[in-house]
């Protein structure tokens, strides 16, 4: 079976994030957030993946390329313009051809992978399989009421939800979804919905079968998504991927699920509480205590600093103040002088400078 992997500008709306390139390459646990979609096909046995590209594309073909280093054979779809998610599916028509196809949104994250679309796929042979879990603002996705496992409604963000039961940015389709596509109307926003071609295809008979997934799903859409997304990853990280490389002075202490890259030095004072991961040529100085909850990218320099429920991206420098629950973009730098009273909270796209 193929895949379609959505890596941004699928949609018409901008998110409220102020960080250059594709958001789909920001950091989770050290990683692009679009990866984790890559290797969840990848584990699920998928090979042939279209990722489907957006206007802002940076990052994307650098770390990713012809996909082998997932094990996959990825080809590269350009949507134009960004008119949607069935409109994503248009463009990829012919990659598709007529076979059945995952198709994995880029800024998803799903504990429990993709293999149980597959197996639902396998057992009923339905037309589509869509997954779905229950949330606290249903009002933000897709919607789904069901009756038993009949459908009774399918809506996108609805003013006045049905149902808790959010729809997944994953989804199975047969080749039944191309003709529904084929004759679907702009939404109100001027998109093609995948979420009304699923409900036309309950509505012509077909069936489509609602697949309640296992453990955690996250939508990386906006700042607070990222922090929790970062948590949640960080929290179910297999313990052989914490590695200790660098160097760990004698004084410093490293408690927990720590990872730290090759090159990165924590100096005698610092403490470093799991689960956290620090990249590579990271040093940590000055009485720092990092963690938990927190992943820092490469080339970081903390020094005189608190850091937890945060993500630092590559190249900050942080010196004298405590953050929590901060989203900190590459190359930013924060200093100050005298301390500060309290934790701040602080979200701040690339480059930018702060001296208290
Ligand atoms: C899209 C879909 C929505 C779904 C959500 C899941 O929304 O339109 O139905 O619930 O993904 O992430 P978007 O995040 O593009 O606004």
């Amino acid at each position: 079976m193929k895949a379609l992997v959505l890596a941004g500008g699928h949609g018409t709306r901008l998110r409220p994030l102020t960080f250059t390139g594709n958001k789909h390459m920001l950091p989770i646990a050290n990683q692009p957030i679009l990866h984790y979609a890559l290797k969840s096909l990848a584990a699920a046995g998928i090979r042939d993946v279209g990722i489907i590209l957006g206007p802002i594309q940076e990052g994307i073909g650098e770390t990713i390329g012809d996909g082998s280093a997932f094990g996959l054979r990825v080809e590269y779809i350009r949507q134009g313009e960004p008119k949607g998610l069935a409109h994503a599916v248009l463009c990829a028509r012919e990659f598709l051809g007529n076979e059945p196809f995952l198709m994995h949104l880029g800024d998803n994250l799903l504990q429990s992978g993709v293999q149980q679309f597959l197996h639902r796929f396998e057992s009923r042979r339905p037309d589509a399989v869509v997954g779905a879990t229950p949330v606290a603002h249903p009002e933000h996705y897709g919607v789904v009421e069901l009756d038993g496992e009949r459908i009774l409604s399918i809506e996108e963000k609805p003013l006045l939800p049905k149902s808790h039961l959010a729809l997944i940015g994953v989804y199975l389709f047969t080749d039944a979804i191309h003709d529904v596509i084929e004759h679907l109307a702009p939404s109100r926003r001027g998109e093609l919905e995948i979420t009304e071609a699923i409900w036309q295809l309950c509505r012509r008979g077909k069936e489509v079968s609602v697949l309640e997934v296992r453990g955690w799903w996250k939508d990386t859409g906006h700042p607070d998504d990222l922090l929790e997304a970062n948590e949640l990853v960080l929290g179910s990280l297999p313990t052989e991927e914490f590695r200790l490389q660098g160097s760990i002075e004698p004084g410093a202490i490293v408690e927990g699920h720590v990872a730290v890259g090759p090159g990165s030095v924590i100096e005698r004072g610092a403490r470093i509480l799991g689960p956290t991961v620090l990249g590579a040529g990271v040093r940590v100085s000055g009485d720092s205590v990092v963690g938990p909850n927190t992943a820092i990218g490469n080339r970081v320099s903390l020094h005189r600093a608190r850091v937890r429920r945060s993500i630092i991206m590559d190249g900050a420098r942080i010196e004298g103040v405590a953050l929590a629950n901060s989203l900190i973009g590459r190359n930013v730098e924060i200093r100050s002088a005298r301390p500060q009273a309290g934790e701040a909270i602080v979200t701040l796209g690339d480059s930018a400078r702060i001296s208290l």
